[in-house]
């Protein structure tokens, strides 16, 4: 588990990257801030399209722009949506693609932690989330 200073620079970084999000067409605003092993933070916001299958999710922007650039190994994951323009009102939990999309690159106990607001931040491991990934052997 993270520490509470850690923990809230990650969720800081999450509420940030809400305000670059392109969402013309839900105005859901998302933001996703992806703890490397080193560290480092990469965040991520969702990106809507016209073709509407075409956009993609905060966090998934955040981790594969983390993979992109070689990284491999990620210790947690802070993520905070809601309607655009406002605080959240409710806690933006990651939809099953994003979730299986960890599953890729991360452990069962892969730190997800939920921002509502600086001071309600649910916190789940992968496995709460996603307790029966897609793990086949091909
Ligand atoms: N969205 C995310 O970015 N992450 C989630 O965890 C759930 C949904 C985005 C996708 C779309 O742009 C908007 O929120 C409404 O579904």
């Amino acid at each position: 588990m993270l520490d509470r200073e850690k923990l809230t620079e990650l969720a800081e970084a999450a509420v940030g990257a809400r305000k670059f999000s392109y969402a013309p067409y839900s105005h859901f605003s998302v933001g996703a801030a992806l703890l490397l092993a080193s560290g480092e933070i990469v965040t991520g916001s969702n990106i809507e399209n016209l073709s509407y299958p075409a956009g993609l999710c905060a966090e998934r922007v955040a981790i594969f722009s983390a993979a992109a650039k070689g990284h491999r190994t990620f210790r947690a994951i802070a993520v905070s949506g809601g309607k655009e323009g406002r605080e959240p009102d409710d806690f933006c939990l990651p939809c099953g693609m994003c979730l299986q999309v960890m599953t890729e690159f991360c452990s069962p106990d892969f730190e997800v932690d939920i921002v509502k607001n600086e001071k309600e931040i649910a916190r789940y491991t992968l496995a709460d989330l996603l307790p029966h990934a897609f793990t086949a052997e091909l």
